[in-house]
Formats: C-alpha cells, structure tokens, sequence
C-alpha cells in the first residue's frame, strides 16, 4: 500500500461521525510504535512530523520509513507535516512525497493568513496533497512554536466560514480551549463553539492539543464533529517514561535495542488508547 492523502481518511470520518488519531512521531521506534497500535486495532492513521522533527531527521528519511511503513503493514496510512510557518519547507515536504500539509498561518493577521494558505493550497492541490490551516490560535507549546496564554484566542465560527472559502482548504483546525504541551489544570473546551463552527463549516474539524485532556472531553469533542486528534505530548512523555524507568533499575544496561523497545511498547499502548477514544479502531 502507498502512503494516501489524508482528503480521504478525513472526508469519511466526517461522513461517518468519527476522528482519525494523528501522532507526532520522531523517529523509527515512535513510528513503529504507532504502526503497530493502528494495525492491532485496525485502525487508517496519521503520522505527522513539525518542522523541528524534519531537521532531527530529515524529510528524506521520514518519507522513506512512512512509505515502507504503509506497504509493510499495510493500512491506510498518511504523512503529514505539522504546524509549518515556511513556505519552502512546505514545498520541499510535498515534493518529496508528504501527502498531507498543515501551514500554520495563526500568527498572522486574518487576510495575510489566507494569503500564505491560499500559496499552499494552490500548490498542494495540484499534487493531490490535502491541506489544513489554523484559524483561532492554539495556545501552549509544540516544538519550536509558543503561544502564550495571552496571544491564544479561540476561532470565530463566522470568521471560520469565510475562512474556508476563501483559502480551499481540505481541513480546518480550529481553537476551543485546548492548548499544546501539559496541562496545568483541566482544559476548559469550549464545546458551544464547536457545535457552532461543525453547524456552519462543512469540512473536517481538527483538535490540536488533545494530549492529558480527559477522556470524556475528547470523546465529547469527537460526538460534535471534530474528525482528527493531534496527540504529540502523550507519546512523548510515555516514551521518555518508559526509558526514566528502565535506567533506574538497569544503570549499567547499555543496549538500546533492549530499553527502546520497552520505549515502544508504552507509546503502543498510549497510541491504542488514543484510537479508541478517536472511534477509528476498525474502520479498515
Ligand atoms: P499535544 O502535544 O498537546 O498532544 O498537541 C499535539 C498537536 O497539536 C500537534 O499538532
Ligand atoms: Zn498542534
């Protein structure tokens, strides 16, 4: 199997009422693990790189474990780039055969964001690549991009209307209080907005941030219409968990292949979780 748009696993969960999980990876072992919960639970899935995962790798490696990834496990599987400010980088991702981009113009001042997503949209249609764009600003932190308390403000759902005509993009991630990175309290979702912009917006709904928010928020959210969940932190911190511990039983075990794979096995099982709550655990 090819690696596919993620257009269509998208435009089904939306016509099907459920969310497709989409994990920030980093490497082989946090991809794997991630191929490894989709194929258990026979689920279509979103790997998804920032640019700051690009530089510690580089996009021709990425591209090539994704592409053997999809063939070898043989599920409906996408590659996305997330949270991406620089043309450039977006269209070397596309070149190099991402078949999902997300450009994040929420900096930038309404009509000058659609002007850089209208850019993208432009040439990524052209190569059957789907785009998302951000409309609202998602707070917290994810990588290299910060959004204080202050600067984040959540998506008008009139605004988001007029958003999605005028750039023609495939996905719209929107801002209803969640936040990237860890929670300091309980995020407060703002669930009326959602039901306002799925009301008004007839594309898929993205939620960034879905990491230590509780499970009955993410399953609410996913009932009123959001159709993909960005989950980075929990995968993360279930990794570098996994290995805290095994170090301080084993100090002197050196072999990576031993503690990775216990490294693995915790991302599995968060990956899993996250699948389920999405509803996309056997729709393949
Ligand atoms: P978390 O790190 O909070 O899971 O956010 C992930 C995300 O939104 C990636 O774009
Ligand atoms: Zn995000």
């Amino acid at each position: 199997m090819e690696l596919i748009s993620s257009r269509e696993l998208l435009y089904k969960a939306m016509e099907d009422g459920y969310a497709i999980a989409a994990f920030n990876i980093h490497n082989l072992e946090t991809l794997k693990a991630v191929m490894n919960a989709a194929k258990l639970e026979k689920s279509p899935v979103i790997l998804q790189t920032t640019p700051g995962t690009l530089r510690h790798v580089g996009i021709a490696y990425i591209v090539a474990i994704a592409k053997i990834a999809a063939d070898d496990y043989g599920i409906p599987v996408s590659l996305h780039l997330d949270h991406c400010e620089d043309l450039e980088t977006i269209y070397k991702c596309i070149d190099n055969g991402y078949t999902s981009v997300m450009v994040d113009g929420s900096k930038l001042p309404f009509d000058k964001n659609i002007e850089l997503v209208k850019k993208v949209v432009d040439y990524a249609h052209k190569r059957d690549v789907q785009v998302e764009a951000e409309l609202g600003r998602v707070g917290g932190t994810e990588d290299d991009l910060t959004v204080s308390d202050y600067e984040a403000f959540l998506t008008d759902p009139d605004m988001a209307v007029e958003y999605v005509e005028r750039t023609g993009i495939d996905s719209l991630a929107i801002a209803i209080g969640t936040a990237h990175g860890m929670y300091k309290d309980t995020p407060k979702i703002d669930f009326r907005r959602l039901k306002m912009i799925r009301k008004l917006v007839n594309i898929p709904l993205v939620l960034h941030g879905a990491s230590g928010v509780p499970d009955e928020m993410i399953k609410r959210a996913v009932e009123l219409g959001i159709n993909k969940i960005n989950i980075a932190t929990d995968l993360k911190n279930a990794f570098g968990k996994a290995l805290k511990n095994f170090f301080m039983e084993n100090p002197n075990e050196y072999d990576s292949r031993k503690y990775f794979k216990l490294a693995m096995e915790a991302v599995k099982h968060v990956a899993i979780s996250k699948i389920r709550l999405a509803g996309c655990n056997g729709k393949i």
